[in-house]
């Protein structure tokens, strides 16, 4: 009788695609495949891999932001640089003092309220952010006590945030997380998370609340690779201690894809494996991950804090 449950364990990972890398030129394997283009330019400039179950509720879509935007998609080579994209929509929302937007983005940080276009820039957090969703994040410790940011994405009519986020309570207690990127600071929430990887020194730890009802299941247990950006969201307490910790309470599927060769017209290349890939873009892509939303929120919190 053959043993098939065993020989199950061995298979790779069923979401396990092939995509177009622009930053190693060649292919990467991952879960699902992402092309991102500057609105109001037809030229994708970046594609890649993005590993994780979580990017399921991304799948499918361009997330339209007021300058970029990213589509996903699940199919081997489904991010063709050269492809048509579904138009890019022209947004109309006014969300505080900007105008055209596509989705608000209404949050206080601290003790100081936003109103602005869906963010731009960021990590997987921010960019997991669709219309109707509101989170909490909590991500260090103030003097002054405040380190949090409520966030909500909408479209549903001008300044739509200031009704959603009002009433966003978000006071999940479910489990204790450290926050910061040491010491022994904890808050509450529904989930704790922690990014960074071998390559990152610094590692942000936090706690996540998301409101299950606006949106369920935006953010889940697990381990995630966005745009060369290692995180885990984990669910026990302190499982974000230390990187090494919070590996070993999540499981971890590295998407494995069968050795192709991809012939575009100028390149011929083989598919790089995660680690190498995952190398690449710390390599090529350590000037603008400075520039990503985490970032921001340590600049907020230095600022604040200095
Ligand atoms: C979730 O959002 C709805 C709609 O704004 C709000 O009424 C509700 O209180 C929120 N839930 C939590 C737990 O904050």
């Amino acid at each position: 009788f053959p043993m098939y449950p065993l020989l199950f364990l061995l298979l790779p990972s069923t979401l396990a695609v092939t995509c177009f890398d622009s930053i190693t030129g060649g292919t990467c394997c991952g879960d699902y495949c992402y092309a991102y283009r500057e609105n109001g330019k037809s030229k994708i400039e970046e594609t890649g891999c993005m590993i994780g179950e979580i990017y399921r509720s991304v799948n499918g879509k361009c997330l339209d932001e007021s300058e970029k935007s990213y589509c996903y998609c699940d199919s081997d080579l489904c991010n063709n640089p050269n492809a048509d994209y579904p138009n890019w929509k022209q947004g109309k929302l006014k969300c505080g003092k900007e105008r055209n937007c596509i989705a608000c983005d209404r949050f206080h940080f601290d003790d100081t309220l936003y109103d602005d276009c869906r963010l731009e820039e960021g990590t997987i957090f921010a960019r997991l952010m669709q219309p109707q969703s509101c989170a909490r994040f909590q991500a260090g410790k103030l003097s002054n006590g405040n380190n949090e940011l409520v966030t909500c994405v909408c479209d549903k009519g001008d300044n739509c945030g200031k009704k959603l986020l009002e009433f966003q309570k978000l006071d999940s207690k479910k489990v204790t997380c450290l926050m910061g990127s040491g010491g022994v600071d904890t808050c509450k929430g529904d989930f704790c998370f922690i990014i960074g990887s071998e390559y990152i020194s610094l590692r942000k730890r936090g706690c996540i609340t998301n409101n299950e009802t606006l949106f369920a299941g935006l953010f889940k247990i697990g381990y995630f690779i966005d745009r060369g950006e290692e995180h885990i969201i984990c669910q026990s307490k302190n499982c974000n201690q230390n990187w090494e910790v919070a590996k070993q309470s999540v499981i971890i599927n590295e998407p494995v894809c069968s050795t192709t060769t991809v012939t575009t017209s100028t390149t011929s290349t083989t598919t790089k494996s995660t680690s190498e890939s995952i190398e690449e873009y710390f390599r090529r892509r350590w000037n603008s991950l400075i520039y990503s939303w985490t970032n921001v929120f340590n600049d907020v919190m230095l600022r604040l804090e200095g």
